[in-house]
């Protein structure tokens, strides 16, 4: 595997995600919640590079090419918002690029960016049952399964349970 890192998004990016992440197969069926505007992209591209206080998005690289994305955005309700707030994190991978260590890689930097840069103390994922790789990938970057929440998700016209996952700033990394 070459260097993993993440860079700001810049405008060509978008076309690569709007290709390979635009259809059910590029995507992945447990993340396909049909089709979405690519101008939410493009717009927030334009207003703030998808660079956000309460969220954002980087480009994953491999070397000098484009493995795919990740996202963030601010989680609250576990109290009052102001205090009890962390990061819900997501990511996406050119199906060409999966299998080969770089979603576990992006993800650990992911963590160590947002807990470099602001103060939040717990990021959180969710993913499938059935997507045994994000579930390693997200061990690997150190991620501890909490539990599963029940029939959260709708998609391709059923509910489906998610496996919740954190990592606090005082955990090993
Ligand atoms: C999920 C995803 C981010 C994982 O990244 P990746 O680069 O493909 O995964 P890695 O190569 O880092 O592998 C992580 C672990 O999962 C395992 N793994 C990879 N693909 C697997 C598969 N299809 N089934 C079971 N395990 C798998 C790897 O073997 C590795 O574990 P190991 O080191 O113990 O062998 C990536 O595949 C992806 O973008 N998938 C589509 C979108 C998605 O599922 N996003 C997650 C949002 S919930």
């Amino acid at each position: 595997m070459t260097r993993v890192t993440l860079r700001p998004v810049r405008e060509n990016d978008l076309t690569i995600f709007e290709e390979e992440f635009g259809t059910p197969a590029g995507r992945g069926e447990l993340h396909w919640f049909g089709h979405r505007s690519p101008g939410r992209d493009r717009r927030a591209y334009a207003e703030n590079g998808m660079l956000q206080d309460d969220g954002g998005t980087l480009t994953v690289c491999e070397g000098d090419d484009v493995a795919g994305r990740v996202d963030w955005g601010r989680a609250s309700g576990w109290g009052p918002p102001a205090d009890s707030w962390c990061w819900t994190i997501g990511i996406l991978l050119r199906p060409a690029v999966r299998g080969r260590g770089i979603g576990t890689e992006a993800q650990r930097r992911l963590v160590a960016y947002l807990f470099d840069h602001t103060r939040a103390h717990r990021v959180q994922a969710y993913t499938d049952p059935r997507n045994r790789a994000e579930q390693r990938a997200l061990e690997k970057a150190g991620f501890r399964r909490e539990g599963v929440l029940r029939e959260v998700q709708w998609r391709a016209g059923a509910w489906h349970d998610q496996l919740l996952y954190a990592l606090l700033r005082t955990d090993p990394r």
